[in-house]
């Protein structure tokens, strides 16, 4: 018979049977999960992508059929005919979606025998990762991972109905593309062809993008691969996806509108939350006086406040040096925080302030009748009644200060924040909290180069008003950037980008690339640029970390079929790996390790 499987077409998915079915015949395949041998009766619990179901070999129904039970081991793979039943009541398994029935078997076919697997094959097991990663054909059966890979398609799926609903264009761009500098280190392919040159996998099509917009593709986006040779984290691989965006004729709260509704259906899709939008947008400056950082979690509070010029005149040296240094000195107040967090706590984040290079941190304990503190003896009454208030201190609260440049201050107090969450379990995971930090610094200055780097990338528009600073004070340029935050994590990011050649020219001259240099690398770009160009913006998210944080998850590796490992490894293929001395060759490479 054409079109069978050792004679049987399937007729179900395993979890998709209920109730409704008792009484059919059915023909399934899967894993046998687990096998119980009751002695006359085996159950087998047989396992496919939609579920487990019980199957039932009784020696009364079939002693041959039973007989060839006997063999089943986990993870062979079974076809089966059988009768759907009722179970009876006591033998109802309500932890299963199919616990209220089970198969009676009058049919086996064992289509493949499986070795025991280096793990049990079950949800939430707590196998070491690397083994995890080693066998992850085995992982990925596992029903958690085939819930987060199904997760992933589903958010692709809306996104792509989404954007083609609006009017946007799938259009793919090389993979094979030139290396151009900034941003992070690229992967390199060597040119057979071409000896000597070679070929820069992406880290983001942001060229192509701009480009397909002269083209006058209006609204463009895909779901791409991108590629950058950086050091790992949880919320980083080499190989890694974005959804990825752009439009003409746009500004910036054009951008944003149109993908906080693309949010807002992901998630109303996916988990049911309606989300109430426009999201919460906060200026950079404000996002980092405020939380600390760029990337702001407000999912709780313990803002920032500035006690710089209370205490710039104060008789605690290090504080008043500190501001007299153009420094700034900032304090977090943890609210009712005086039972949860003793001295040895207290001591415990001074510790981990000095992580993130503080060089102390100072604290007030504020009680009903009392200040506890090493340095309220340096300050006036008057002063530290100003910190108090400006604290909104009341008793039972800690305040927190910290005192030094402000990157520094705003790095420790800013993980101060997150780590007192942490530690007083203020965190929920199906909270979901978004902002878009907007208005960027264009330029950051890097101190090794000894000259400004584009903080987004050298495309990102200054923002009009601002334009004149470049000449005279590049620092303090804002960009028409964002960066959309999600219990924070920055999940994307972009901005309007520059449409004149002569203000792309300018900016490749501030970031200190000759004229000849900047037309050597972008030229293409720059001549584009002549022939008409519209105004243009996008952005991109990472796919990987927006579905991480929709399935709940702490890292990428968990939403990624085959995920690299912390040196950039595949350990299941042990890419990368050694190449054939005639593949060298023909490539003209001669290895110097
Ligand atoms: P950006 O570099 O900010 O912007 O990247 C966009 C988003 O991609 C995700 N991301 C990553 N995810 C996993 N692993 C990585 N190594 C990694 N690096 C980045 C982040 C980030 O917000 N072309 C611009 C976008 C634009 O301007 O339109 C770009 O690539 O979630
Ligand atoms: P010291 O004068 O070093 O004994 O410090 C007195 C107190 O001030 C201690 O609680 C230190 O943790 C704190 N302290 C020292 N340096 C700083 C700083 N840069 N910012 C905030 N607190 C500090």
């Amino acid at each position: 018979m054409a079109e069978t499987i050792q004679g049987l077409k399937r007729t179900h998915m395993c979890a998709d049977l209920g109730l409704e079915n008792v009484g059919q015949e059915v023909v399934l395949m899967g894993w046998a999960q687990r096998r119980r041998d009751l002695g006359g009766v085996i159950f087998v619990d047989l396992r496919d992508r939609s579920g487990i179901i019980q199957i039932v070999f009784d020696v009364g129904i079939s002693k041959e059929v039973f007989e060839k039970a006997e063999a089943i081991r986990n993870e062979y793979v079974l076809a089966v005919v059988g009768n759907v039943v009722k179970r009876d009541a006591e033998a109802v398994n309500p932890k299963l979606k199919t616990g209220e029935i089970e198969v009676k078997i009058t049919e086996l076919r064992i289509l493949s025998k499986a070795e025991t697997p280096p793990f049990y094959i079950e949800e939430d097991s707590d196998v070491n990762e690397q083994v995890r990663l080693k066998y992850r054909y085995l992982d990925l059966r596992r029903p958690d991972m085939q819930k987060n890979i199904i997760l992933r398609h589903k958010v692709t799926k809306i996104v792509r109905d989404y954007f083609d609903e609006n009017g946007f264009l799938e259009i793919e761009t090389p993979m094979l593309t030139k290396s151009t500098p900034e941003g992070a280190r690229d992967y390199l392919v060597p040119s057979r062809v071409h000896p000597g040159k070679f070929f820069a996998l992406p880290q983001s099509p942001q060229l192509y993008k701009q480009l397909l917009m002269l083209s006058g593709m209006d609204r463009y986006f895909q779901i791409v691969r991108c590629f950058r040779d950086e050091d790992l984290r949880a919320d980083r691989q080499p190989e890694f996806t974005q959804i990825d965006i752009e439009m003409s004729f746009v500004n910036v709260e054009d951008v944003l509108s149109i993908n906080e509704k693309l949010i807002a259906k992901i998630f109303k899709e996916t988990l049911g939350i309606e989300l109430t939008t426009p999201f919460l947008r906060l200026p950079y400056q404000e996002a980092m006086d405020r939380f600390g950082s760029d990337k702001p979690d407000i999912r709780f509070g313990f803002e920032l406040k500035n006690l710089s010029d209370i205490v710039a005149n104060s008789e605690f040296k290090v504080f008043a040096d500190t501001v007299a240094k153009g420094g700034s000195v900032r304090a977090i107040n943890a609210k009712n925080c005086v039972d949860k967090f003793s001295r040895r706590d207290l001591d415990s984040l001074v510790d981990f302030v000095k992580i993130y290079k503080a060089k102390g941190m100072a604290w007030i304990v504020v009680t009903k009748n009392e200040l506890k503190s090493p340095i309220t003896k340096f300050f006036t009454d008057n002063e530290i009644k100003a910190i108090l208030s400006r604290m909104e201190a009341e008793p039972g609260d800690i305040i927190m200060m910290v005192a030094d440049k402000n990157e520094i201050v705003y790095d420790a107090l800013g993980h101060l924040r997150l780590e007192l969450a942490r530690r007083l379990d203020m965190v929920k995971k199906d909270d979901y909290k978004f902002l878009w930090v907007t208005e960027f610094p264009l330029l950051e200055y890097d101190e090794e180069e000894k000259r400004y780097v584009a903080k987004h990338h050298p495309f990102t528009s200054p923002m009009d008003e601002d334009i004149a600073l470049l000449d005279s004070d590049p620092s303090k340029v804002r960009a028409k950037a964002y960066d959309i935050v999600l219990n924070g994590v920055e999940i994307g990011g972009g901005s309007i980008r520059i449409h004149s050649t002569e203000l792309q020219q300018k900016m490749f001259e501030t970031l200190g690339f000759s004229k000849e240099a900047a037309w050597e690398r972008f030229g293409f770009l720059m001549e584009a640029f002549k022939y008409g160009t519209p105004p243009h913006g996008g952005m991109a998210y990472g796919l990987d970390r927006l579905v991480m944080l929709i399935a709940g998850k702490d890292s990428i590796r968990d939403v990624i079929a085959f995920p690299k490992v912390q040196n950039a490894s595949e350990l299941m293929t042990n890419a990368p790996s050694e190449v054939e001395p005639k593949q060298l060759k023909e490539l003209h490479i001669k290895l110097d390790i």
